[in-house]
């Protein structure tokens, strides 16, 4: 059993003992979290660097801190200090507060790049121009985690980071003097990124980031879904509506590789390349679970007449849409020159069922994301109601 600061600590422990080379590998497996026993490294850092990221203890944040750390690297996170304080042993902690432009922690340091993970809501643009404006002499680039969600038409297919961008004038149902959208937010807050830094920016674009670690639940749902057995409700075409999702450890490992290698530019952060179809991913991860169990396939259509609706009810899935036929098929060709890989879905799934299996009793009986049992049930028994 774990709550949120013991998995915290665990990956600081991981990153920590694996830095200072304690112990035999025996010992550091037996120190670390049974979920979290780290993989061997790809190859050592080609160089040491002075890394600082904002907002390290959130979801994405800790496990770039473990990474870091694992390479070599000297690490600083910059927080309000309210998430989890001192969980990282070895890792220095500034506080501040980029909602108030509280950033004196800040001030009179150098680093060699920085990564913005914090910039996610309507004020990102504002909070963003602060800090890359005063960073823009003390580190030589940096890496802001942007979103899929910044595009205004993914029409054309396979879908480049270089579709067309939301801006003021295109966003739908957004009017001057309103709060930002999320999509637009971000999209605002990469031009700051680029205004501050220039050609040393480094913009990278998830779509939906999974694995350990995610309290929203929205990949989580399957396996545990069908690690439940039974009849299970599939939702949509087989065949034609892809996913294209990110483990949260391929995004953050890749991230801290973009500034050991200076890497700059703008990428999307999802994967694998050419997506998966929607019966590649259920039978995926169907493969790392053993109950037994039966696929009712049911189409969109249906599903909406039940009030079951893509991303929702049903999370992760997002059939094609018009102007969004690129949405989860991105050719990643650039992306994988510049380092990013991806781990099988198998493990993804095995290190998210951990994560929610070390969970207390009430948090498992209730995800944040997808169908309840009963309404499952009940579409299920529409669906045969109706085919009968
Ligand atoms: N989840 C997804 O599927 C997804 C998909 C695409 C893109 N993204 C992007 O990925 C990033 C996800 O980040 P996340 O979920 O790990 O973190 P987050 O919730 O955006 O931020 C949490 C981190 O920021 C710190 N923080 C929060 N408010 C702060 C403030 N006012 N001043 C200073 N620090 C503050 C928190 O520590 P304290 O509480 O101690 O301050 C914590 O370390 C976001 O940029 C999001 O837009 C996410």
């Amino acid at each position: 059993m774990h709550n949120r600061r013991d998995f915290l600590t665990h990956l600081g422990l991981a990153g920590g003992a694996a830095a200072l080379s304690l112990g035999a590998p025996g010992a550091l497996q037996a120190a670390a979290s049974p979920m979290f026993v780290p993989r061997p490294m790809a190859g050592a850092a080609p160089r040491r660097i002075k890394l600082l990221i904002l907002g390290g203890t959130g979801f994405i944040g800790p496990h770039q801190v473990r990474y870091a750390v694992e390479r070599g690297h000297e690490v600083t996170i910059f927080n309000r200090g309210r998430s989890a304080p001192g969980v990282f042993p070895g890792v220095e902690e500034l506080t501040g507060d980029r909602a108030t432009g509280d950033l004196k922690s800040l001030a009179g340091r150098k680093w060699d790049a920085v990564i913005d993970n914090s910039a996610s809501r309507a004020d990102a643009p504002m909070w963003v121009k602060d800090s890359a404006g005063l960073l823009k002499n003390a580190a030589d680039q940096y890496l802001f985690i942007s979103t899929r969600s910044v595009f205004s038409d993914l029409s054309k297919v396979p879908g480049t980071v270089d579709a067309p961008l939301l801006n003021k004038t295109n966003t739908p149902n957004w009017r001057e003097g309103q709060p930002f959208p999320y999509g637009l937010a971000k999209s605002l807050a990469e031009a700051e990124v680029r205004a501050a830094f220039g050609n040393r920016s480094t913009i990278v674009r998830p779509g939906l980031i999974v694995g350990p670690g995610d309290e929203t639940d929205r990949f989580t749902y399957w396996p545990v879904r069908i690690e439940r057995g039974g009849e299970v409700l599939a939702p949509g075409d087989p065949h034609v509506d892809r996913i294209q999702v990110i483990d949260v450890r391929d995004l953050c490992e890749w991230a801290v590789r973009l500034c050991e290698a200076k890497t700059y530019g703008t990428f999307m952060g999802v994967g694998p390349e050419n997506g998966r179809s929607m019966s590649e991913f259920l039978y995926g991860i169907a493969g790392s679970t053993t109950a037994p169990l039966t696929w009712t396939w049911i189409p969109r259509e249906f599903l909406a007449t039940q009030g079951i609706r893509p991303y929702a009810e049903m999370p992760v899935w997002r059939p094609p849409t018009p102007g969004f036929e690129g949405f989860a098929r991105f050719d990643l060709s650039r992306e994988v020159a510049a380092g990013l890989t991806f781990r099988s879905l198998a493990d993804t799934t095995t290190a998210t069922l951990a994560y929610h299996h070390g969970r207390d009793a009430a948090r498992k009986a209730k995800l944040s994301a997808g169908a309840t049992a009963e309404k499952e049930a009940a579409v299920l028994k529409a669906w045969h109601a109706q085919a009968r």
